[in-house]
């Protein structure tokens, strides 16, 4: 590699610079900079994280570089630029394997979203390993982008979805699961953390169950990867999904681990250039996984930015970022508590980050109005998992999800935000 060229490759592999001293949100802060604007005259307290999270500095430096200095197409070409941008993408993957200690770099497939990969698996190896007859294993907490692509599989082939319960806290009935697993069931597909609830799962004891049976599991860690570190070899899960607009990356862009085994045995996703061995009007042969599933041109700026959003991660240690989370959380949740008529929905042991809420006499998106005024975000609605609405009564909740760069003073502007809607409505 010429000099220029290294120097560039090297701007866009964001080299791991540790970072010294004990983690400090302020100072974490300070790399997000759209946080550092004020809404409606107010400083923005941005509490939306579980829709998507921030972006720091050194990610939206790599989209710029990519974009002002080595575009190029990946896989395709001899040239210069082509080279550093398939050493870049190719980069991302491993630095992906890394962070889920994935065993080999061939089982991350770049995706559009955690929507896309689970799709994915419906389509591939529920095309391959789903009939008539069998079934499909979720849980009653699920998002819609793990439920609605197996129903559709389950339409096609005559297949059944067959759903754990949760219980008034938001737990799983973990005691339904094992009459559950029976000899049609042809895959176990349940979130890691629920995106309404914030209830963590107990999937390691999940997938242990479902394993010693021989049915593979898919994780949906949508919401799990940007508050702690997820180790698939570990979980010893069959599938593992992601989003990266959710983990500090770009939009558009998500990862499927699957175990090399199984993503061997798995026929294409979409057809199309980069997938294939060798193609005539006749027949056409398939790639070796992961190109077999990535069909067409990748949104290879997103991977790298996706890359550089987990040296950042590295960068400011996770574990220290998850542990302030988690005493965050429980000061979030003790505050909220303290509101009169407010009722959080979703009380497990176990949870992670999110707080749902109702209050009494105001709609939720009302809710989420008001505090807008006091320039918090939060999301109101039923989060795209109905089920779980349906399970509590409520059309809506207002969800307040927390993220590393929150703050104590964060949680108590939304707590003022909050008695001021009370003042309004009641
Ligand atoms: N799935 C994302 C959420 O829960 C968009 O808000």
């Amino acid at each position: 590699m010429s000099p220029a060229a290294h120097a560039l490759a090297e701007r866009l592999s964001c080299p791991l610079v540790e970072r010294t001293g004990p983690f400090d949100p302020h100072r974490v802060r300070r790399d997000f900079p759209v946080l550092d604007q004020s809404v409606r005259g107010k400083p923005l307290v941005y509490l939306d994280n579980a829709a998507t999270t921030q972006k720091p500095r050194d990610v939206l430096d790599v989209l710029e570089v990519f974009y002002e200095a080595a575009n190029a197409n990946v896989h395709r070409g001899v040239h210069h630029l082509s080279q550093i941008a398939t050493d870049s993408y190719e980069g991302a993957r491993n630095k992906v394997r890394q962070f889920l200690n994935a065993a080999h770099d061939r089982e991350i497939i770049f995706t559009s979203g955690t929507t896309d990969s689970i799709n994915l698996v419906a389509q591939t190896f529920g095309r391959r390993y789903v009939g008539a007859g069998d079934e499909i294993l979720v849980t009653a907490m699920e998002h819609h982008s793990n439920i609605v692509p197996w129903q559709m599989l389950c339409e096609e082939k005559g297949a059944k979805l067959r759903v754990i319960p949760i219980n008034d806290d938001g737990e799983l009935r973990i005691d339904r699961l094992e009459p559950l697993l029976t000899e049609r069931t042809r895959l176990v597909s349940v979130v890691h953390v629920s995106n309404v609830l914030g209830t963590l799962n107990p999937v390691a004891s999940i997938v242990e169950k479902a394993r010693e049976r021989g049915i593979p599991v898919l994780l949906d860690g949508a919401q799990a990867v940007p508050h702690f570190k997820v180790d698939v070899q570990a979980l010893g899960c069959d599938f593992y999904a992601f989003s990266g607009h959710k983990l500090y990356g770009p939009t558009g862009i998500g990862v499927l681990y699957g175990r090399s085994e199984l993503l061997d045995s798995m026929p294409p996703y979409r057809g199309g250039g980069g997938m294939i061995r060798e193609v005539s009007l006749e027949k056409t042969t398939y790639a070796d996984p992961p190109a077999r599933f990535e069909a067409g041109t990748p949104h290879i700026a997103g991977c790298i930015g996706l890359g550089a959003a987990i040296d950042y991660l590295n960068r400011i240690d996770l574990e220290a970022a998850a542990a302030y989370e988690s005493d965050l959380f429980a000061y979030a949740t003790d505050a909220l508590s303290g509101i009169s008529g407010l009722r959080i929905i979703g009380t497990a042991i176990e949870r992670v980050s999110v707080i749902s809420f109702v209050m009494d006499g105001v709609h939720p998106h009302d809710v989420g109005t008001i505090v807008d005024q006091q320039g918090v975000a939060v999301r109101a609605g039923h989060h795209c998992a109905q089920p779980v609405m349906r399970h509590f009564n409520i059309p809506a909740t207002t969800r307040a999800a927390t993220a590393f760069y929150n703050t104590r003073e964060d949680i108590d502007t939304l707590v003022r935000a909050l008695h001021t809607a009370n003042e309004v409505f009641n």
